[in-house]
């Protein structure tokens, strides 16, 4: 060694592995305006697709002219159900196993359903062919109310259901049922509410919200009638998925089917399922024999596509005297709309919804779900979210406060009796889960000691005294929230989408010089996997981040996957990345053990390559190997340096967090101002510091817009009353709160890398933060629960129904 040799430290900082803070690579091209998203697709002669939409929640249609529209300069022709019946897509599978109508077939069910497809050689031809479709309608009287859903006179929305009294999900008690799922022991935990010394019991609606992303669905489908070939460029969270989907669905065979997801601006749980758009744009290129693009305007994403939530939970909650937890009970109401086109894994009517019981030790619980018809938008998607896990964790986050309140007990105190200790795991809940590893109590004690609980408990009563005395118009708010997240679908015995088991994949292809590139079955909608996947690769087999390229998005080079969402990329992808990456070291110390001239089991890995076993002089860096591998192989062995994994994950990953929230509310304007927020996460090992703050900056965003105001909201006649920005609250900077963020570090026990999700979690724990703030901050006034969303308006009308404005 000489004073030229680097450093263990300089190695390893060159790699920019794992715990590193490496800048984001994709940013580059994002921050100049070179991302290539859907709408950056311009084929030859390429056509425009946009949709007829109903302005009725509800109405049997009684014609459709599309005579003059055809007669529009530059319309080209216009798709309805009966032109989609001759190709058998007048309907569409969804993903709950449920059927949706790809084109108005006889009714419409909820506002804005895509009635006809007007194609034509622009987007402003396309608009005015639009505005000259006939189309009669019959209205029929709407349902809004899912409380109502299944009363004997509700209206029957579903007439392709008539007589049929099984669904995909058992059997169905009502012309809009969808289906029951329930889940625990209901006999001991009705014992155990006969035995409480406390019970609570409180609906707790989780209202209807939709994800947004900057991006809207949209895609380019393109069909070669020479080789009989669909090329589908699309804003797709799951390529492989739609491949799969279009094939049986359009009986091409899967192989001449491409599916390309080109870069995309968020998804958040929109982007997984496939809507009309893609079906009419696909049956349009095949009838026109040209390229056609379809792009949803803003209205249109946030009135048709997936909306979020809608969750009614009637929660109980039966506990000692002194607060110890002995039965949780909860049934919920779910609005799934006019389709049931939830995005969960098939098995899962309700999503990982029994993940319920949260951080808790509770001995005994029961849940069941009642999913109805409404006319509204289909869809229940996972909104930042893994599989309804945000309404869980908001059920039982509100439920132990509400519980607190009734014992006269600090709710954070209430929460440390409760916890699964750390010696409980793996811990099996009463809802059919085991918890792979947590330290709750450890995190929760950080939290507290870091925000100086006591001390803002202090000033809380000073305040509340000075209210009371009229010395001040202002209450203040302390929301806890402690959540435990299920990600990571999912082990194949019991997650699977349309029967495909839910792995994920990696193929590692090192080139000559010590260069590679990585393809994932996942697909980044901006959460950075090009920067996080290569630092993964690099730990593993030492070569440097900045010499690896990964590449999602295409299923013709990449492997199968399931794609990105409820937080799964790190924990399977992330796995199936460091799988392979362990195929390709092992055949690396096969090559590093020949050409040293010792057994393998006397090298050691050492940060960029091999060396001999006390014998430290003799080393062989990963460079070289990869020189080696397609230069002169050990005899016998194949050239080349690449491997592939498939991961199917044993279990899924718990990620948990402790997240606090201050905030002051003026009774007389019903404005709040959001003082502190603290988050603590634990995602178990941390593949990039940097990466994971900006999901958790952007997650509480989202949870802070969805507790304070975003909302999906119909009146009475099933009108949307919040379809464009002007009133779906989206918030900028300006109202966005400033964030602390902080971590523990408890490793997944069966991740190749210890590693769990984060990107949902900041959702998933900051929407029951906000509301318990807002629910503390009125509680001494006598309010038990208040529901979100808690815009200035809601909170005026609460101090109003209060008394304490004029
Ligand atoms: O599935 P999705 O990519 O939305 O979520 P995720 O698996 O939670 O990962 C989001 C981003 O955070 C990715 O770039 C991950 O690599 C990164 N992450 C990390 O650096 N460390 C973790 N323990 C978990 C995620």
């Amino acid at each position: 060694m000489n004073d030229m040799t680097p450093t263990r430290e300089q190695r390893e900082a060159r790699l920019e592995g794992m715990g590193c803070k490496r800048k984001r690579v994709e940013d580059v091209r994002f921050t100049q305006g070179k991302g290539q998203y859907v709408d950056d697709v311009k084929l030859p002669g390429m056509l425009h697709g946009d949709f007829v939409r109903s302005p009725h929640p509800h109405a049997r249609i009684v014609s459709i002219n599309t005579e003059k529209a055809l007669q529009v300069p530059g319309v080209l022709a216009v798709l309805t159900a009966e032109t989609l019946k001759t190709v058998n897509l007048a309907w569409m599978p969804t993903l709950a196993g449920d059927v949706q109508m790809v084109l108005a077939d006889g009714k419409v069910l909820f506002q804005n359903q895509e009635v006809a497809f007007v194609v034509a050689t622009d987007r402003y031809a396309a608009d005015d062919g639009i505005n000259a479709v006939e189309v009669e309608y019959e209205p029929l009287p709407a349902l809004v109310d899912p409380f109502t859903s299944m009363n004997d006179d509700a209206p029957v929305l579903r007439e392709d259901l008539a007589g049929k009294t099984e669904g995909a999900h058992g059997p169905r008690r009502h012309h809009n049922h969808i289906f029951e799922w329930t889940v625990g022991d209901r006999d001991l935990t009705d014992a155990a509410f006969r035995k409480a010394d406390v019970t609570i019991k409180e609906m707790i609606s989780y209202h209807r919200t939709h994800p947004s992303p900057l991006e809207t669905c949209q895609c380019v489908c393109s069909f070669d009638k020479i080789r009989g070939e669909l090329t589908i460029y699309g804003t797709f969270q799951a390529p492989h998925v739609i491949r799969t989907v279009v094939a049986l669905i359009a009986k091409i065979p899967e192989h001449k089917i491409h599916v390309i997801a080109p870069d995309i601006g968020g998804g958040f749980g929109n982007k997984v399922g496939a809507y009309p758009g893609y079906i009419c744009a696909a049956v349009a290129s095949i009838v026109t024999g040209k390229p056609v693009k379809w792009v949803e305007d803003r209205i249109e994403n946030l009135t048709a596509t997936s909306f979020a939530r809608d969750y009614h939970m009637t929660t109980e909650i039966a506990a000692t005297n002194d607060g110890k937890v002995t039965g949780l009970r909860v049934h919920v109401l779910a609005d799934h709309g006019a389709f049931d086109a939830c995005a969960d894994p098939s098995k899962w009517p309700a999503g990982f919804f029994n993940i319920v019981t949260g951080s808790y030790d509770f001995p005994v619980a029961h849940l069941s779900v009642d999913g109805v018809y409404t006319n509204k938008a289909p869809g229940g998607v996972a909104y930042r979210c893994s599989f309804r896990v945000t309404e869980a964790a908001y059920c039982i986050e509100r439920g132990m406060d509400i519980l607190a309140q009734k014992l006269g007990m600090d709710p954070a105190e209430l929460r440390l009796k409760n916890f699964v200790k750390a010696e409980q795991f793996p811990y099996n809940s009463a809802l059919g889960w085991e918890y792979d590893s947590g330290d709750y109590h450890t995190a929760m004690r950080q939290m507290m000691e870091k925000v100086d609980y006591a001390g803002l408990r202090r000033e809380q009563a000073e305040k509340r005294e000075a209210f009371k005395r009229g010395e001040t118009r202002e209450v203040m708010g302390i929301g806890i929230s402690f959540f435990t997240e299920i990600v990571g679908a999912g082990p194949s015995k019991n997650c699977d989408i349309l029967g495909i088991a839910m792995f994920d994949s990696c193929e590692i292809r090192l080139h000559p010089t010590g260069a590679g590139i990585a393809r994932v079955g996942s697909k980044s909608q901006g959460q950075g996997h090009e920067t996080t996947w290569a630092q993964i690769i690099a730990t593993e087999i030492g070569i440097p981040s900045d010499d690896i390229m990964i590449e999602e998005g295409n299923t013709d080079t990449a492997p199968y996957g399931l794609g990105t969402y409820g937080s799964r990329s790190t924990p399977v992808a992330g796995a199936a990345i460091a799988m392979a990456a362990r195929k390709i070291r092992a055949k690396a110390q096969m090559i590093a053990a020949y050409k040293l001239e010792v057994h393998e089991d006397d090298l050691e890995w050492d940060i960029d390559g091999f060396r001999v076993k006390g014998l430290p002089e003799k080393y062989l860096g990963m460079k070289d190997i990869c020189w080696i591998a397609y230069n002169s192989p050990p005899p016998g062995m194949e050239p080349g340096l690449e491997a592939v994994s498939y991961y199917d994950p044993p279990n899924m990953t718990y990620p948990f967090g402790a997240y606090l929230c201050v905030m002051d509310i003026d009774v007389d304007t019903g404005v709040y101002k959001v003082k502190r927020f603290y988050a603590l996460d634990d995602c178990g090992t941390r593949i990039n510091p940097m990466i994971i703050d900006g999901q958790v900056h952007g997650g509480l965003t989202e949870a802070f817009a969805i507790a304070m105001g975003q909302e999906i909201h119909y009146d009475e006649n099933g009108n949307v009353t919040t379809g464009s920005l002007m009133d779906f609250f989206m918030p900028t900077a300006v109202e966005t709160p400033v964030w602390e963020t902080d971590f523990t570090v408890t490793p997944s026990p069966h991740h190749p890398i210890g590693a769990k999700g984060v990107g949902e979690s900041p959702n998933v724990g900051g929407v029951p933060a906000f509301s318990n703030a807002v629910n503390d901050a009125f509680s001494f006034l006598g309010t038990t629960h208040i529901q979100m969303p808690h815009d200035y308006w809601r909170n005026w009308k609460v101090a109003k129904e209060l008394g304490v404005v004029g």
